[in-house]
């Protein structure tokens, strides 16, 4: 195996790896949420869910650029989509316009939805990589 194509295969698994925390996080808040915590509690969490999804967007950001991915641009502008949309949210939901029960489904959807579609793409052309 070249030392290329151990770093690609690194970075897909500390990919996916940051893709499982993600979806660990969300479950957390699920779990909170249904068990009734309280909105401090819920408001803590989801900042920890956005500030893990940032670092993880900034991780992602970087490796597409490391091996110069050709769909950067587009992705990176789907991910500040993402994220613009669920600041907004977070804020939504203190000012009473939004409900934290909404986050269930909008979080689960988001992640199954960028993983399996954007990142997928991401995890491909990383896995050609590797194999080359
Ligand atoms: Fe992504
Ligand atoms: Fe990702």
């Amino acid at each position: 195996m070249t030392n290329n194509s151990d770093k690609c295969k690194i970075a897909c698994e500390r990919n996916d790896l940051q893709h499982h925390i993600l979806s660990t996080l969300i479950n957390y808040f699920r779990t909170a949420r249904m068990a009734r915590a309280d909105n401090a509690t819920l408001q803590m969490i989801l900042g920890e869910i956005l500030a893990y999804y940032e670092l993880h967007q900034q991780n992602e950001e970087q490796l597409m650029k490391d091996i110069s991915f050709p769909d950067f641009e587009s992705h990176k502008k789907n991910h500040d989509i993402h994220n613009l949309d669920f600041i907004k949210k977070i804020q939504g939901v203190e000012k009473g316009d939004y409900a934290y029960e909404d986050f269930d489904e909008y979080l689960s959807k988001w992640i199954v939805e960028h993983i399996t579609h954007e990142d997928a793409l991401l995890r491909k052309y990383l896995k050609q990589l590797q194999n080359h």
